[in-house]
């Protein structure tokens, strides 16, 4: 009877985790799906919806390079989402957000705790493996 008292928060802790999947890996898995075509596999830009475009998609891996080395985790994640792109930002990018990114995750930020999509996350912390 102990061990079973032992194993339920574990088995439900399980359950919640493979619910809100905010690795890079399932962030990976949906970039190929949802961004590849336009920014190709390896995000390095030009993939074969995207270089039909006027505006070119840009290469996603020197995102940090641009940016004096520190990886652009809040513009990412506007980008992505919709909420946080300038006045001549193309429109040929989708706004995610305006889909279904999923359930939310607290993230700390400034020491706020702000409810984050769990795959707009995922998809920000792959970014982030792939910067040069
Ligand atoms: C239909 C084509 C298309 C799709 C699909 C697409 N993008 Fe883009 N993306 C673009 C274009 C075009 C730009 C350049 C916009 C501009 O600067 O005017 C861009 C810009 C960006 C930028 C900003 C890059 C920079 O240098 O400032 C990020 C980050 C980005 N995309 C991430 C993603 C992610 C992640 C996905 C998938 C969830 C995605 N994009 C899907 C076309 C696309």
């Amino acid at each position: 009877m102990k061990s079973l008292i032992f194993l339920l928060p574990v088995a439900l802790a399980a359950c919640v985790e493979h619910e809100l999947d905010v690795s890079a890996e399932a962030g990976g898995a949906l970039f190929q799906q949802n961004c590849a075509a336009c920014h190709g596999v390896d995000a390095r830009g030009a993939g074969v919806t995207g270089r039909e475009l006027f505006n070119l998609p840009p290469d996603l891996t020197t995102l940090a390079a641009d940016n004096n080395g520190v990886f652009p985790r809040d513009y990412v994640m506007g980008v992505i989402d919709g909420f946080d792109r300038g006045d001549h930002f193309s429109a040929a990018m989708p706004e995610f957000g305006a889909g279904d990114m999923g359930p939310t995750v607290i993230v700390e930020r400034d020491g706020l705790g702000t409810p984050v999509p769990a795959r707009l996350l995922a998809l920000t912390e792959w970014l982030e493996t792939v910067q040069e």
